[in-house]
């Protein structure tokens, strides 16, 4: 079971279940490329919409991640609705476009209207949007920090939104772009908008949670990305351990297995006695695979124990076996719920 080291907002919700970030409204993902930031933003975001209520899915990398794993057609802006959750809550999708972005953005500080369309035609949107990549990122984490904010019938429209964000090596940067928009416009709406940004992202309605894999490289990002995030002033929310594997050893031969030295009759015997070949070849073949199961069993103790030094509440997710399915994804989320993440 996973231990939860600290759980600084632990609150207890109505139906009398401990939430770890029952505060938050902002919930970034992120994580090194391909340990699971999409799979794990997406059960998040399935988990906090239990309950009955309303979570907001972001994008913000174009590559339409979330579509494809809820098997809808690609997202756009119009923060369609993509998977339901218990008590009558929802998930919506969301795939923030820079370009789309920028005219909306245009549109609520200077009310350009048609202009925008003619900005557009002079490529002014494009050298915005993708040449001058500081740009790019205010305009997205405006966009997000827009639906955090956006409000109806007296209510936020959205009791929390999850943001499937850049990876580990690039978090920081793109969570601080506002900090450097306020330092080069000292006055004016553009200034205002970027401290609000940098407001919300700093503040305990932020958790920034990072992905993981049980691996040198992984875990060595996270130690690096958090504490990057924390020289930031950023949130640190918890750590999911995605892809655990489960030891297929009892732990009482896991040490006699990792230095090679089963019993070779032991194993013939028991070969023989599951019907399987059981030649002097095969037992050495299985005492070799044996090894290295053990060897790599120790090996994630070693980078859980650097995980668990972080200091942050820990969640654990299995390798669940074959394609990622809808089906899956909802039972990723029961499972983060409980563990407390949602
Ligand atoms: N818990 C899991 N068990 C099995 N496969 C997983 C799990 N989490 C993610 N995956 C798979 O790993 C791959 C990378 O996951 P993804 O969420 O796209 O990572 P990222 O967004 O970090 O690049 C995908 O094929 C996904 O289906
Ligand atoms: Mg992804």
């Amino acid at each position: 079971m996973p231990t939860r080291s600290a759980a600084p907002r632990a609150a207890t919700s109505q139906t009398g279940r401990e939430r770890d970030w029952d505060g938050v409204r902002l919930h970034v993902v992120t994580g090194k490329g391909g340990t699971g930031k999409t799979t794990v933003a997406a059960a998040l975001a399935l988990a906090l919409a239990c309950d009955g209520r309303r979570v907001l899915l972001v994008e913000v990398e174009d590559r339409q991640g979330i579509a494809q794993l809820f098997d809808v057609p690609p997202l756009g802006y119009d923060e369609r609705r993509i998977a339901s959750a218990g008590s009558g809550g929802e998930v919506r999708g969301l795939a923030v476009e820079p370009k789309a972005a920028l005219l909306e953005y245009l549109q609520l500080f200077y009310k350009l209207g048609r202009a925008g369309g003619l900005l557009e035609r002079f490529g002014a949107v494009d050298f915005a949007t993708t040449i001058a990549p500081g740009v790019r990122d205010v305009l997205l984490t405006g966009k997000v920090y827009e639906a955090v904010r956006r409000r109806a019938d007296g209510g936020p429209v959205y009791d929390a939104v999850v943001l499937d964000a850049p990876p580990t090596g690039r978090i920081t940067r793109f969570l601080g772009v506002n900090t450097e928009v306020a330092g080069l416009a000292r006055v004016g709406p553009i200034k205002n908008q970027a401290d609000s940004i940098t407001t919300l992202l700093q503040s305990p309605q932020t958790a920034v949670h990072v992905v993981t894999l049980l691996e040198e490289m992984p875990v060595q990002e996270t130690v690096d990305g958090v504490a990057a995030l924390r020289e930031a002033g950023l949130p640190v929310g918890g750590v999911v351990v995605n892809m655990v594997r489960e030891p297929v050893l009892p732990a009482r031969r896991l040490g006699t297995a990792a230095k090679g030295r089963l019993d070779a009759d032991e194993v013939a015997e028991g070969l023989a006695a599951a019907g399987l070949p059981h030649g002097p070849d095969d037992v050495a073949a299985l005492l070799a695979e044996a090894q290295e199961h053990a060897q790599r069993v120790a090996l994630q103790k070693a980078e859980r124990a650097e995980v668990d030094a972080l200091g942050r509440p820990v969640y654990e997710l299995p390798a669940v076996p074959g394609s990622l399915d809808l089906g899956t994804l909802y039972r990723l989320a029961d499972l983060l719920r409980d563990q407390g993440m949602a």
